[in-house]
């Protein structure tokens, strides 16, 4: 039996993937040690491989087939465009990816004026303001902090994750419009959904009765 291998995305969503392939039988003892340096996970037993990426690496992984399976964040899956299945809907890291603003940029979209964004999506916004919007932006790529675009007057509007919207609340922000939901999802290389078949299926089946 050949490895199956699985691309994590760092920090919390890895974490909560864990916990919920646990509940399926699936263990890696060898993550949970804090101290470790180590890229690859091995479970011999369940000839199973596991690493972390950064999550818009995640996709790439997958395309490829370096890793048969991926769990990433909506947001990535959309920006980044890879080819792959999206087979499973996970549920946690739920939030919205959102076009926000102060109050006064309300009316900016209203109108199919030339409107600058902000944000750490330049396809996901692109894709919103040419063709489904039609309208013209300036979009303008930032790598973080997104919220202080409209702030320090580097843009109108941000296109952004709001999960609690404390960060917006805090910094005099508001949602303006909802570009669509979000929240971690499976994702299946498009060989290795077809020469793994099998386990793969298996696989989503048990884990769609944990969800
Ligand atoms: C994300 C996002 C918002 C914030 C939303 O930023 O870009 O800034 O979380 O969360 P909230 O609605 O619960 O306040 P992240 O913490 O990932 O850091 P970043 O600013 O570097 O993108």
């Amino acid at each position: 039996m050949r490895y199956l291998t699985f691309a994590l995305t760092k920090g919390r969503l890895a974490v909560k993937t864990m916990d919920l392939l646990e509940k399926a039988g699936i263990f890696c003892t060898e993550m949970k040690d804090p101290s470790t340096r180590k890229l690859i996970f091995v479970n011999e037993e369940l000839k199973m491989r596991f690493f972390l990426a950064k999550g818009p690496d995640v996709p790439t992984y997958v395309e490829y087939g370096a890793a048969d399976i991926g769990v990433v964040g909506k947001d990535t899956i959309l920006e980044e465009g890879r080819k792959l299945y999206e087979v499973l809907n996970l549920g946690f890291g739920a939030c919205r990816m959102c076009v926000c603003g102060p109050e006064e940029a309300k009316p900016l979209l209203e109108r199919s004026q030339l409107i600058r964004v902000a944000t750490k999506y330049p396809h996901i916004a692109a894709d919103y303001f040419y063709n489904q919007k039609h309208q013209t932006a300036d979009i303008i790529k930032l790598n973080g902090s997104i919220e202080l675009a409209p702030i320090v007057g580097l843009s109108d509007v941000i296109v952004d994750i709001v999960e609690t919207g404390t960060t917006l609340k805090e910094n005099g922000l508001q949602v303006l419009e909802e570009i669509c939901p979000l929240s971690a999802r499976m994702v299946v290389n498009q060989v290795s959904m077809k020469m793994e078949d099998e386990r793969i299926r298996k696989l989503i089946t048990d884990l769609k009765a944990l969800l």
